[in-house]
């Protein structure tokens, strides 16, 4: 699935793509009760999609593998965040004298739901660019990330969707050049809560993340990966023993590097090449059929992103 195929019968198309934390530093907390992070973030070229059409009025409809998990509507804090995307980019545009007409947008949900990859940060950020192109409204760059904020912490990142670094809660945003390789994500498809992992983490003052400039680039740069950390990772084992299990199968089939991402349980492997990486996906469904198992590659991030919006 690549953000060519569209969805048929739509205007538009986007790809959600799923978010991977590298490295995901717990280094404070502020007084309202975010913490505050420091993240290598990357993204996979796969994910849910969003079709995006004019219609005569407002109308959502979902399909795929995890579409029975959702909310189907946008009230409350735990509505479905495109349609939250929807309705708080709509006031804005109207605020300021634009269009907003009535749109269907059909979500199709491939990623699990309360997984660590992103999920519902990354509709949330594709339904507010895809409706931004449908609508034809121009918005300030910066406008939208703060739109994006409103819907997540997770938001902002998800809108970039090129590796980079995260810092704050998730707003201070810096690219940074990263290959493009083979990856394989795993989740024993035991959903995980955010806020429970980040209650029970005891320690919220970790070491910050080093990055050694040039660390990154050439062949060792999953080398420099092993210096770091990610800090939600004893709480959810703590919390679901069981996901230790998807760790150790990564390591036994093969990866070069495995960690957890986000508040988990999805854990990621990395490999040397999309062979191997097609080999273990191939064992690991087989051994574990109920799993998901999801064999992608990273997005490049090597190219100069400069003045890209
Ligand atoms: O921002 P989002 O809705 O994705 O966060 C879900 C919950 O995760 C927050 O309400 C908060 O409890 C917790 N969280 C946190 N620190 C962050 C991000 C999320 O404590 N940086």
């Amino acid at each position: 699935m690549t953000t060519e195929d569209g969805i048929p019968g739509f205007a538009l198309t986007r790809l959600a793509p799923a978010k991977i934390n590298l490295a995901l530093h717990v280094v404070g907390q502020r007084p309202d009760g975010y913490h505050l992070l420091e993240s290598l973030v990357t993204f996979a070229d796969a994910g849910d999609r969003i079709g995006f059409s004019h219609w005569a009025e407002d109308r959502f409809t979902v399909s795929g593998r995890f579409s029975t998990d959702l909310p189907l509507t946008g009230e409350g804090a735990s509505g479905n965040l495109v349609l939250r995307a929807r309705d708080l980019l709509r006031a804005h545009l109207v605020e300021r004298g634009m269009a907003a007409g009535p749109v269907h947008l059909h979500l199709e949900k491939n990623l699990p739901v309360a997984s660590g990859i992103g999920g519902g940060s990354a509709d949330a950020a594709a339904a507010l660019l895809g409706l931004l192109e449908l609508w034809g409204a121009r918005f300030d760059r910066g406008h939208l990330q703060d739109i994006a904020l409103k819907l997540g912490a997770d938001v902002p990142m998800c809108l970039e969707g090129r590796p980079l670094i995260a810092r704050g809660i998730g707003e201070e945003l810096e690219g940074l050049p990263l290959p493009s390789f083979p990856i394989l994500l795993i989740n024993p498809l035991i959903a995980v809560s955010t806020p429970v992992i980040f209650r029970t983490l005891t320690n919220k003052t970790n070491p910050a993340l080093v990055i050694p400039r040039g660390a990154l680039v050439g062949s060792d740069w999953i080398e420099a990966l092993k210096d770091m950390r990610n800090d939600l990772e004893p709480p959810a084992r703590i919390l679901e023993p069981a996901i230790g299990a998807v760790s150790d199968t990564l390591i036994e089939a093969g990866a070069a590097f495995v960690r957890m991402s986000g508040s988990g349980a999805t854990y990621f492997g990395l490999f040397e090449t999309a062979d191997e990486r097609d080999a273990a996906a191939a064992v690991l469904s087989t051994d574990h059929p109920n799993w998901y198992v999801l064999a992608c590659n990273s997005v490049n991030g090597e190219e100069d992103h400069h003045g890209r919006h």
